[in-house]
């Protein structure tokens, strides 16, 4: 008997080019899930059209009176909106917000994040500049389970890049967004199938290594 398809809703401030990837992905049949809404803090985002495109629900609320935070009453209608939805998993995709005490509470180890850089180096904004910038000659992007802390949690999938001598931070960005937009949905996959295991702060897949 098929298990029901994963419900995920997504978080974005952006251009929403890894939600797409979510959705292309489900259509293809390489991810067993359903996009339940998609919530943004900037009114005007991108990812707020192309949800309503692919005739997913999506809301605009407000995070005010923060600036880099979701917590307080603002959070609250977030969990509320996600809770009625019925959503499985949170998704951030370019949400530049840090998640408080109380989202973590509400769903617990399943939310989820997508950093474009090979954590644990260079956590934090623009990383694929700070790697440019330190002079590193691999990049990449990291899908990780959020925590307290800044792009510091349990990490389920990671994809290289080279860097290169002629790159700029924009054509470096473009490289490592190939990779995100494959790795989002195969982490998620390994979350809706059950294959993917946490033991500690280790991920095992299901079908490959024992846990310990
Ligand atoms: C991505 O590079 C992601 O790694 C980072 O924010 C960017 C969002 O891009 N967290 P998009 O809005 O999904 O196109």
């Amino acid at each position: 008997m098929n298990k029901s398809p994963l419900a995920i809703a997504v978080l974005g401030s952006g251009k929403g080019s890894n939600c797409q990837s979510l959705i292309d992905a489900i259509a293809a049949g390489r991810l067993n899930a359903r996009l339940v809404g998609v919530i943004s803090d900037v009114e005007n985002a991108y990812i707020l059209t192309r949800a309503r495109q692919n005739g997913i629900a999506a809301e605009f609320i407000s995070a005010a009176p923060f600036k880099t935070k979701l917590e307080g009453e603002a959070e609250r209608r977030y969990i509320a909106t996600l809770k009625a939805w019925g959503a499985d998993v949170i998704a951030l995709a370019g949400f530049m917000r840090i998640i408080k005490p109380g989202l973590l509470a509400a769903f617990p180890n399943r939310i989820l994040n997508i950093h474009p850089a090979l954590l644990p180096a260079f956590p934090g904004v623009e990383a694929w500049k700070q790697a440019l910038e330190y002079g590193a000659k691999i990049a990449g992007c990291t899908v990780h389970v959020v925590d307290a802390g800044t792009d510091t949690g349990p990490i389920l999938v990671q994809r290289s890049v080279p860097i290169l001598d002629e790159d700029t931070p924009e054509t470096l960005h473009a490289r490592i967004q190939v990779e995100e937009h494959l790795a989002y949905p195969e982490a998620l996959q390994l979350i809706a199938s059950g294959a993917a295991i946490l033991k500690g702060r280790r991920f095992y897949f299901r079908g490959t290594a024992t846990p310990k």
